[in-house]
């Protein structure tokens, strides 16, 4: 039999090695990778340059790496539009595993068509572990529809937008237009299955790729955030997994009504059954959020 006295001391002992494992883990915290979006770049000081010194100020000594593709932020921008995808995610996938500062895993955020490069990266690429994946307006689903360009300037994004409504799906398009990559005809879904080099892939849409889905699910949370007022993409549910009935394209199903989830061949519907997949929606525009939503309602609830 312990005596009381001898009792508090044991129990003021547990309560200060908890303090301090806690304080261990807050001096070790999860690394951050970022992922920018369309025309946007890893560093501006106006984007992700602020997300990432937000980020250091509310967790010290994380270490958080905003990913660049290119030699620099000018290549950055472009590739945003014209790098094939499957190689933007080889190139970063091996740069991860290069930096030693990850190897114990690391949390992703992934800014508009970032979020599914991310979930492209967990899928293909395990080590190192991805573990919270938490994507801002990605459209998991792809668009149809490019209402709004980013940086492009108009001309550009016109054309853009016309080689995409007439032959997203010609080889020679989906290899060097990172849009047509994520292009989803609704009307053509047979197109889109055999010809998208890129989302038809991940989404385990011609084939089940088990390596992905198995992957997928060793995501301790993937957090979807929608933007109800998005007028940058088109359907704005896609943020949330959900697009345009096949055949048409005015009704919209849930992620829930799809064939993706009822047979669950990326194994969402696991995910989601255990609780791992996190639903959240602001009320506004494409990546229009404040620091304080991000801090209260992304960096205090998924990154500490
Ligand atoms: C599944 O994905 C892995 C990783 O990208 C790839 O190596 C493999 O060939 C794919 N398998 C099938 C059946 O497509
Ligand atoms: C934002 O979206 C909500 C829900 O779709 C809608 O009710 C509201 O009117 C929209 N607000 C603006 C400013 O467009």
């Amino acid at each position: 039999m312990y005596s009381s006295k001898a009792k508090i001391v044991f129990i003021f002992f547990i309560i200060n090695s908890c303090q301090y494992l806690i304080a261990l883990k807050n001096n070790n915290p999860t690394p951050v990778v970022l992922w920018h979006g369309m025309g946007d770049s890893c560093c501006f000081s106006f984007s992700l340059g602020a997300i990432k010194n937000i980020i250091e100020e509310e967790i010290p000594g994380i270490y958080v790496k905003s990913v660049k593709i290119g030699n620099n932020v000018i290549e950055d921008v472009e590739n945003s539009y014209f790098k094939n995808v499957n190689e933007q995610i080889e190139e970063v996938c091996e740069d991860l595993a290069n930096d030693p500062s990850l190897k114990d895993g690391y949390n992703a955020i992934g800014f508009s068509q970032g979020g599914q490069f991310l979930r492209g990266l967990a899928e293909r690429c395990p080590i190192p572990q991805m573990k919270n994946l938490i994507s801002l307006g990605g459209q998991h689903q792809g668009v149809y529809g490019l209402p709004n360009c980013g940086s492009l300037e108009h001309k550009a994004c016109d054309y853009l937008r016309r080689m995409l409504n007439h032959g997203a799906y010609l080889s020679f398009i989906q290899n060097r237009f990172v849009q047509a990559e994520y292009w989803h005809d609704p009307l053509q879904e047979d197109e889109y299955r055999k010809n998208s080099v890129f989302l038809a892939d991940i989404n385990n849409e011609l084939v089940v790729n088990e390596t992905y889905r198995e992957n997928l699910q060793r995501l301790e949370t993937l957090v979807l955030v929608m933007f109800e007022n998005d007028t940058m993409v088109q359907p704005r549910e896609s943020e949330w997994f959900g697009f345009y009935k096949p055949g048409q394209s005015v009704e919209l199903q849930t992620l829930q009504d799809s064939d993706l989830y009822i047979e669950d061949r990326l194994g969402l519907q696991q995910m989601d059954k255990a609780g791992k997949i996190h639903f959240l929606s602001i009320p506004t525009n494409h990546l229009q959020f404040d620091e304080d939503w991000l801090k209260k309602e992304i960096i205090h609830k998924y990154l500490v």
